[in-house]
């Protein structure tokens, strides 16, 4: 034995372990092709799910003025006023129920909001509900806090969407919280204001909090987004956590926030003390400045997605054996390959194997999408149409 290890420093926390998560074999094919396209191969990710535009000039230009002002100091726990306002005034759009600055939280990005607001609302070995599918980033914060997790399934022929009856179904004594993503990754499916509000109201009534990732808000295409704080008929259990990753482009700013009841906002406005100490402060600038001018960007860049979705959902039609539902959010499109193919992730090696074209099988997300194949939307056009010319070769190649 070596001499640290007989000092103890192999040894780590429990939470250490539980976050050794073995990614299993689903990420292993976006792994590969990454290394690929490093070495300099001709490889086509659509594996990817950050947006490939870069952040609006005016929004770039804010940041650096205020960095050129000082604004590069400490900040507030809860947030800078001035960007708490502007998502106050944001969701008070979006939403009839209005919202004070009291309500809103700042944080680096969506991930770290959740992991805040399930530390302050979940002790360890208590019960959270989920949807499957669900995004992948969700499981580690989950074992980070020891959770019991169960899960509703969003199957496709429901369009994805989770149904109310699933939910009252799995909704037991125990469950502290009901965690909901809409519009939905890997789905892009949208819960409907009916199943939100009733949802809503049924957790009430059990004191269970509904806490709703709604990071594709404004990233919806033919049907407007609709907030769990618009479906509610009352907020006391209801929390929503929004950011700028995907609508502006900033994955890489790190910008989120949480809606929620002023008491929750406290205990939350404690934890980021202790685990944040406050975002900077030229980037919330900048974020306020974002969402307060943000119209024409959002708009752009949606335009742009939806013209990209409807360039692969035609060649998709196109492709014998295949059954895709068109999104009506987000960035990406999940085709079902079950009647070509019986196992995703051998599809999808194969797939990067002979034609060099990444794509995520769907049992990385869960039951709902297994037999299914992730695209990503986020590539220029010539891009995607190079990917769709390769699957489609694959295909004949294959049957
Ligand atoms: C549903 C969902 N929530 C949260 C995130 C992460 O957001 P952020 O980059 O703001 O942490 C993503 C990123 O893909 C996502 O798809």
């Amino acid at each position: 034995m070596s001499n640290l290890k007989q000092r103890g420093f192999n040894q780590f926390s429990d939470l250490s372990a539980r976050l050794n998560l073995d990614s299993g074999d689903a990420w292993q094919v976006h792994e590969q092709a990454l290394a690929m396209k490093q070495a300099g191969e001709d490889v086509v990710l659509l594996s990817i799910g950050d947006p490939d535009f870069r952040t609006p000039d005016p929004i770039v230009d804010n940041a650096v003025s205020h960095m050129r002002v000082g604004r590069t100091h400490y900040s507030p726990a809860l947030g800078e006023l001035n960007l708490r306002r502007a998502v106050a005034d944001y969701e008070s759009r979006i939403s009839p129920l209005g919202c004070s600055e009291n309500e809103v939280s700042i944080y680096p990005g969506v991930t770290s909001a959740i992991y805040s607001v399930m530390s302050c609302l979940l002790n360890p070995g208590e019960e959270i509900l989920i949807v499957d599918p669900l995004y992948v980033g969700y499981t580690p914060i989950l074992e980070a806090l020891n959770l019991k997790v169960s899960a509703v399934l969003a199957l496709s022929e429901h369009g994805f969407e989770p149904q109310l009856e699933d939910f009252k179904a799995a909704i037991n004594s125990n469950t502290r919280v009901v965690f909901i993503n809409t519009p939905g990754n890997p789905t892009g499916a949208i819960i409907s204001r009916e199943t939100l509000g009733a949802l809503a109201s049924y957790c009430f009534d059990r004191g269970i909090w509904l806490v709703c990732d709604e990071v594709y808000s404004m990233f919806t295409y033919e049907k407007p987004h609709i907030s769990l704080r618009t479906a509610a008929e009352r907020l006391d259990n209801i929390v929503v956590i929004d950011g700028l990753s995907k609508s502006h482009a900033m994955s890489g700013w790190r910008v989120g926030w949480v809606v929620a009841p002023v008491e929750l906002t406290k205990h939350l406005g404690r934890f980021s003390a202790m685990s944040l100490f406050g975002c900077p402060q030229f980037i919330q600038d900048a974020a306020a400045f974002a969402l307060n001018n943000d119209e024409y960007y959002v708009r752009e860049m949606r335009a742009q997605y939806q013209k990209r979705r409807d360039l692969v959902c035609a060649r998709l039609a196109q492709m014998p054996g295949l059954e895709y539902l068109t999104p009506e959010s987000g960035m990406f499109i999940m085709v079902d390959i079950s009647r070509v193919y019986k196992d995703d992730k051998e599809f999808a090696q194969k797939l990067l194997d002979a034609e060099k074209l990444s794509v995520l099988p769907g049992s990385a997300f869960g039951e709902g999408t297994t037999g299914h194949i992730r695209l990503s939307l986020v590539q220029p056009e010539n891009m995607l149409t190079e990917g769709c010319n390769r699957l489609e070769r694959f295909l004949q190649a294959n049957h």
